[in-house]
């Protein structure tokens, strides 16, 4: 064969070929927005940590997913900042706690947006861990109860799916039957089935104030070393009644993303969690790097491992210039 048959430069020549041919496409569509609600009126607090995103009161976060549906985007996830906390995460269960009222609200305003709702208990501790602490350590076993009430209360409110985030051992099962007795068998689980103990958490736990306030949270999140156990929890999550599935941290966990993609036929969604968007929002605030294209090169990095769904705090700046 002699050798200038084959010029791959032929279809990358003008942005109509290479537009033709482009593989990965975005949609607004698959994106889910993360937002933090909390206590008060007009209240719209910008969280240092991560320019452009606020905790907002309720009535502020109702304007907000009106603009989120207008854009086309997937859907909400509510974290909450509830008035006070407990070593029972009693504001995690609560009928009338942050994220129940705020969903009832935005159901009442927007009806027709996706809300998903996180279901873990840090924000809602004393102490900033994800469950029941006992002798140092938190109890997995009490804590699904917790899980299982929180979702209830979710669902009870008007949730259209629910995300454990919590990685405690059989917890989409206690969910899976808390929501089934209960009548709720239509609602999906959005299981955060292999999410790692990562540093890139860092600007979240300042945005819902959530931060440990001893020790870490490695002997319930994964080690970021381990992608074989990885695949064992996406597989166990399915098992247990997982609909949906998720990776997270989403960039540094690619590898994953693609190996689930390839075994597993649930819809797969990644997380570009709150240090993946510092980063690059920093970096271009420093003049180091374009915001933009950072910002839809990452997010079509995550959709070509394979994640059909991306939760991403991008999700307003990069439907708009969809
Ligand atoms: C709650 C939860 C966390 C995130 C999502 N759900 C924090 C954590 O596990 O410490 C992180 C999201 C982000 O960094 O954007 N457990």
């Amino acid at each position: 064969m002699p050798f200038p048959i084959h010029r791959l430069r032929r279809l990358r020549r003008t942005e109509a070929l290479r537009r033709l041919v482009r593989e990965t496409r975005l949609d607004p569509a698959q994106f889910i927005l993360p937002l933090f609600v909390c206590p008060g009126e007009g209240v719209r607090r910008e969280i240092g940590a991560m320019p452009g995103n606020y905790q907002m009161s309720i009535d502020q976060l109702v304007e907000e997913c009106a603009e989120v549906q207008s854009l086309g985007i997937g859907g909400v996830i509510l974290f909450g900042l509830p008035e006070s906390k407990d070593d029972m995460a009693t504001g995690a269960y609560d009928e009338n706690g942050i994220v129940q009222r705020a969903i009832r609200a935005i159901r009442k305003e927007t009806p027709k947006l996706l809300v998903v709702t996180d279901v873990c208990n840090c924000e809602y501790t004393s102490h900033g861990h994800c469950g029941y602490v006992k002798d140092g350590d938190v109890d997995n076993d009490t804590t699904l109860q917790w899980l299982a009430k929180s979702a209830l209360s979710h669902a009870r409110a008007g949730a259209d799916m629910v995300a454990p985030s919590d990685m405690m051992d059989g917890r989409v099962w206690a969910i899976r039957q808390a929501l089934d007795a209960n009548g709720f068998d239509k609602i999906p689980i959005l299981a955060y089935a292999a999410k790692f103990a990562s540093v890139f958490y860092g600007p979240f736990r300042e945005a819902a104030e959530s931060a440990p306030q001893f020790g870490d949270r490695r002997s319930y999140q994964m080690d970021p070393a381990n992608g074989r156990e990885a695949m064992r929890e996406i597989e166990l999550d399915i098992e247990e009644g997982a609909d949906m599935i998720m990776v997270k941290p989403a960039m540094p966990y690619l590898d994953l993303i693609s190996q689930a993609r390839q075994r597993f036929d649930v819809p797969i969604a990644a997380y570009q969690v709150s240090g993946e968007y510092s980063m690059i929002v920093a970096a271009a605030r420093n003049g180091w790097i374009d915001h933009d294209r950072a910002m839809m090169e990452s997010l079509t990095s995550i959709a070509r491992a394979g994640a059909g769904v991306i939760l991403t705090y991008f999700a307003k700046p990069a439907a708009r210039l969809l």
